[in-house]
């Protein structure tokens, strides 16, 4: 299974650097081998050798270049970093990525071979006009996106159900990743409010492939826990 922890806007370079070492010694110590990534904040990219597999949260779909405040495919390069989130709700809602843009940064890092967690999810207001407006607009974000991608990774996450506590019901979760599975056969992540209290149960889901942990994931003892469960299911 696949468990990644997307630090955000969190963590300087030296607590990434302990998050990451502590991380790691309960991996190697426990032999957990599933796909753990861990997404830091661009100043806290570093190379790492081991079982976690460390990605970039954002980057532009540049080698380099003048594009002020972004970093590009060189700064990933200089810490062989070959993983990236793109899509993510925040991106789209706070930072005003357009599909277009979403789709021009897929399109360059999948010519570039990286691994690329791609986000969807819907507004409370679109998961309340009913299920097939929500999956016109999960299809709308999925424009331009190469679902072929044999080094995809999607990941659903409820917009209305990051940070905010809230998650749909274990049902709606089920419904709605077995009819994301019908358009794409990626591993499927869920995301938002994944803690360690409901972690084993969402990992257990039909068609939950893995999920993607923000606000609870800066526990490294919560992540490290959830990683276990992901383990213990032999899924
Ligand atoms: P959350 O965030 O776990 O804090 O809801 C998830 C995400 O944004 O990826």
């Amino acid at each position: 299974m696949i468990i990644a922890a997307n630090l955000k806007t969190n963590f300087t370079r030296a607590q990434t650097s302990k998050y990451v070492d502590e991380v790691e010694k309960f991996l190697q110590t426990n032999n957990i081998c599933e796909d753990v990534f861990v997404f830091p904040a661009a100043s806290s990219l570093n190379t790492h050798n081991g079982k976690i597999t460390l990605g970039a949260q954002n980057a532009y779909a540049t080698k380099n270049g003048a594009f002020t405040g972004e970093i590009g495919l060189d700064h990933l390069d200089e810490f062989g970093i070959k993983t990236i989130l793109i899509g993510h709700s925040e991106r789209r809602h706070i930072l005003g990525e357009t599909q277009k843009m979403i789709a021009e940064k897929f399109h360059f890092y999948k010519e570039q071979g990286f691994r690329i967690v791609y986000c969807i999810g819907e507004s409370l207001e679109v998961r309340e006009a009913g299920n097939d407006v929500m999956m016109e607009f999960l299809s709308s974000q999925l424009e331009g996106i190469d679902l072929e991608y044999e080094k995809l990774i999607l990941a659903y996450e409820p917009v209305w159900a990051i940070g905010t506590g809230l998650t749909p019901t274990l049902e709606d979760i089920t419904s709605l990743h077995l009819q994301l599975k019908k358009k794409c056969s990626a591993p499927l992540l869920y995301g938002g409010s994944v803690k360690v209290t409901n972690a084993k149960e969402v990992l257990a889901l039909d068609g939950v492939d893995g999920i993607l942990v923000g606000s609870a994931a800066l526990y490294a003892e919560h992540f490290c826990t959830m990683c276990e469960y992901a383990h213990n299911l032999d899924k």
